[in-house]
């Protein structure tokens, strides 16, 4: 049998549809819409935002921004085409067994893990950073000493080398726990969570907007050049390059709208909230995030987040540049602790339910799709991600872990685009209550967007996401290809 054998859409639908053990479709549009901005708010906008202005772009992080927002909106349409007419969990992994076959989703699928579990983990360490905020800003004890709360690869201004980040790992146990206990009381503190991170995002710009200080904007696009951090690593700074690899740095701010789709079949009427919720949940953020960039490059100079105010970023911008908010910062510092803790979750939740969708193909063992007999929750998965995400999140930077899952992502949007081509071509006449625009040039212009902020991401990070894959090809050749259900139907 092929490699590229596909499951057919029919075949797809019967498969959820009989599920016994099957979700429950409990959410509507506004659920929806609430669920991806509880995705997509969090240290993308409130550590990396900082990081890239360092790094890449200065102040011209607002451009990156505007160019994540335009790949993101094109594989947005994309991707509200696909899970509005195959309304499955499984998400990008599953349209790909559509179309491309076993194989591709099979690369999908481990590519995703990019996303989710090592995007949890990033989110983890940048929660770290601010409880130390916490614990001194706000609570006025002391912090967390830096080898404590940093991994072994990264070192202090003043020469500490870290040992492991305990508190990040602390958070992704206990999200883990949280989700194995389930989900459905998770969706009302989901619902609140929302509601204070944005409140906090539109306090910031109204009031910061008075705090501006025009000469932290000129110029607003610095020189190309190259900036050398004091870890001794480059990276492209300036100029037109310096904007895509800031966008490929903040692009991690947009990620979760796609999680949307995984809960597609827990959706009352997916094909009609699908795309509200994926399109609208990504147009309120992009708004907010350039406003909200302007502002914070405005209040303090590139330098600023080069050194002292690199970690916990926001806070300590408000802390230093606008006298008589200390409250302000606090306020930001607790309700970024929570923010962060929904982006967690959505993000673990989501790589549990990719990695059922493969179990129950047979492409990853039993294992992941075993449900609890009291809970109903893939309770052994989550228990494995709690070992390997909790890994990342003690033992591997921040700012690495931030790239791979960016670049894990970029691909996997990449792929779904082509998705969309392919399925037009291949079942024409499927019901498609929602259709992506302008086909084949909205995937296309996806797929060009999305690969040049894969270029502007550098050669580090390809190879670290070439080396993921490879990984994954091995373990499809040694495992997955011989467990297929597909392949051996007399196996299942
Ligand atoms: N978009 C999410 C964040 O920025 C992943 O934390």
């Amino acid at each position: 049998m092929s490699l590229f054998v596909k499951k057919s859409v029919s075949q797809l639908m019967a498969d959820a549809g009989d599920s016994e053990k099957g979700l429950k479709r409990t959410l509507g549009s506004g659920a929806l819409v609430a669920l991806g901005i509880g995705a997509i708010i969090g240290a993308g906008l409130f550590v990396r935002t900082a990081a890239a202005a360092a790094q890449n772009a200065g102040p011209s992080v607002t451009i990156g921004f505007i160019v994540a927002a335009i790949g993101c909106a094109l594989a947005g349409l994309c991707y509200a085409e696909l899970s509005s007419s195959i309304p499955i969990s499984g998400s990008a992994y599953t349209y790909t067994y559509a179309t491309m076959g076993e194989f591709m989703a099979w690369i999908i699928g481990w590519d995703l893990v990019l996303e989710y579990a090592v995007g949890a983990a990033t989110v983890g360490i940048a929660w770290s950073e601010y409880l130390n905020n916490l614990l001194t800003n706000v609570l006025h004890t002391s912090a967390i000493p830096y080898q404590w709360c940093h991994s072994p690869f990264e070192k202090s201004l003043d020469g500490v080398q870290g040992i492991m980040n305990i508190p990040a790992f602390g958070i992704i146990a206990l999200l883990s726990l949280l989700l194995i206990k389930g989900t459905k009381e998770s969706a009302f503190v989901n619902g609140i969570i929302v509601i204070a991170k944005v409140a906090i995002v539109i306090l910031i710009i109204i009031l910061g907007w008075g705090f501006i200080n025009g000469a932290n904007h000129t110029p607003y696009i610095p020189e190309a050049g190259t900036y050398t951090d004091h870890q001794g690593i480059s990276h492209t700074y300036g100029g037109i390059m310096g904007i895509l690899g800031a966008a490929g740095v903040v692009f991690f701010a947009f990620i979760g709208f796609d999680a949307v789709s995984t809960a597609a079949q827990e959706t009352k009427n997916p094909k009609k909230s699908m795309p509200i919720g994926i399109l609208g949940s990504l147009a309120i953020c992009t708004v907010l995030y350039i406003l909200f960039a302007h502002v914070l490059t405005g209040l303090a100079p590139v330098e600023f987040f080069r050194t002292t105010g690199k970690e916990a970023s926001v806070a300590q911008a408000i802390n230093t540049f606008m006298p008589g908010y200390g409250w302000l910062a606090q306020l930001v510092t607790v309700a970024i602790l929570a923010g962060f803790s929904s982006v967690i979750l959505v993000m673990l939740l989501g790589q549990s339910r990719v990695f059922y969708s493969m179990s129950r193909d047979g492409l990853l063992p039993k294992v992941f799709s075993d449900v609890h007999p009291k809970f109903k929750t893939p309770y052994k998965a989550n228990l494995i991600f709690l070992g390997v995400v909790g890994a990342f999140a003690a033992f591997v930077p921040g700012d690495i872990v931030g790239d791979m899952t960016s670049i894990g992502t970029l691909f996997a949007f990449m792929l779904v685009c082509i998705a969309v081509i392919i399925l037009r071509k291949t079942d024409p006449d499927m019901v498609r209550e929602f259709k992506t625009p302008l086909v084949p040039l909205v995937p296309i212009l996806g797929v060009i967007v999305c690969g040049a902020m894969i270029a502007g991401l550098g050669w580090t990070n390809w190879l670290r996401l070439g080396g993921w894959l490879v990984l994954g090809v091995i373990i499809y050749f040694m495992y997955s290809k011989n467990h297929s259900k597909l392949r051996n139907p007399d196996k299942s």
